[in-house]
Parts: C-alpha cells; sequence; structure tokens
C-alpha cells in the first residue's frame, strides 16, 4: 500500500516538472523502505502449514499456548529466574525476528544463549534432535501464516536485513 502511495507521490512530482534528481534529494529516508517492502510476500505452502500446525501441537502449544497467546503475563519472569513463553500471535516478539533467528531458536532453545549473560533462564527446549529441519520450517510456516500482512512485511524485512548481513 505505502508503496503504491509513494509510486502515485512520484507520478505526482513528475507531472509537477521536478527532475529524478530533486526528488531523489526530496525523499531520501524513504528509498531503502522502498526497495525492502517492494518484495512481494511469497506465498505459504498449504501442505507446510498444515504438517506446521500438527508440530505445534505436539511439541509447542503446551508453552506457548494453543492459539498461540503465550503464557498470562508472559512479560513477567518467574521467581526462579526463568522466562516464561511468549506469545508468537502478532502481540508477541516473534515476528521481530528473521528466519535465522527463529529456526536458531527452535533448534537450540535456551541453550543458544549459553555464556551470555541475559537476565535469567530459558527453559526453551532445542529441537535439533527431535524435529527435522522441514519440521522446524513448517512450524514457522504455520505460525507465519497466522499473522496479518502487515506483520507478515515486517517479518520478511528482518529475514531479508539477516540475509544481507549473512552474505
Ligand atoms: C517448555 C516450554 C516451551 C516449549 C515446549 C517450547 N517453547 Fe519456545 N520458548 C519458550 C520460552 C520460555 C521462550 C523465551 C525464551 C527464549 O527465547 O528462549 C521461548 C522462545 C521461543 C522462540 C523465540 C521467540 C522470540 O521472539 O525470540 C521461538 C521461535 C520459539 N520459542 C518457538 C517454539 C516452537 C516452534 C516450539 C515447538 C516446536 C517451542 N517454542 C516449544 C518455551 C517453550
Amino acid at each position: 500500500m505505502r508503496f503504491y502511495l509513494v509510486m502515485l507521490t512520484i507520478s505526482l512530482l513528475l507531472l509537477t516538472g521536478c527532475t529524478p534528481k530533486e526528488l531523489g534529494n526530496a525523499m531520501p529516508a524513504q528509498i531503502p523502505e522502498l526497495t525492502v517492502t517492494g518484495v512481494p510476500l511469497p506465498t505459504l505452502s498449504p501442505q507446510s502449514i498444515e504438517q506446521g500446525q500438527t508440530v505445534y501441537a505436539a511439541y509447542c502449544a503446551d508453552c506457548h499456548g494453543d492459539d498461540l497467546q503465550g503464557e498470562t503475563e508472559w512479560k513477567v519472569q518467574n521467581e526462579d529466574g526463568t522466562f516464561r513463553s511468549p506469545p508468537h500471535d502478532e502481540t508477541g516478539h516473534t515476528w521481530h525476528h528473521g528466519d535465522l533467528t527463529l529456526l536458531d531458536a527452535i533448534r537450540r532453545g535456551g541453550a543458544r544463549f549459553e555464556g551470555a549473560d541475559i537476565g535469567g533462564t530459558s527453559p526453551m527446549p532445542a529441537f535439533e534432535e527431535t524435529l527435522t529441519s522441514e519440521e522446524a520450517t513448517a512450524v514457522l510456516t504455520f505460525i507465519k501464516s497466522t499473522w496479518p500482512d502487515d506483520i507478515r512485511i515486517l517479518q520478511q524485512e528482518a529475514t531479508l536485513r539477516e540475509q544481507k548481513l549473512e552474505n
């Protein structure tokens, strides 16, 4: 939507006789945003969503909630210093992270923080021995399928930023 608004603005400015150079100077902040959100959202495979839903119900729902709602008062730490399970729906922070970070969380669980001071401990289990990489990807696909498009776009931006850092 924002992309089209920007395109409309560009067309109007061009019609009113603004040169592309002046245009570039006028809107520097919008350009990186444009290139990222310009990437269309991929269609999520229905088979992968279905497989992921089954994996979620079997391995994740006990902690993260049947409706991905997380534990009550999930931002409050337990008395023993363990973190509560965050929601995976749009009220949580799962969508703030790119795919690489999320798949790593699923693979290594709380062990990914080993040696780092994170102000508490994570009881999130490691699933690298339990789930195949296809199942781990499927459960992430299922989680994504519950997000509205604007949240999916923001999460995709995080994934693209991560991929740039990797290369
Ligand atoms: C024993 C409870 C428990 C189970 C079972 C569990 N988790 Fe978690 N999970 C947590 C807790 C607590 C956190 C927060 C601490 C952390 O990030 O490690 C977490 C964090 C995460 C994160 C990181 C979220 C973020 O925003 O950084 C992801 C992704 C995740 N879990 C996915 C899953 C998936 C997928 C499953 C099932 C395959 C699962 N979890 C099963 C407790 C659990």
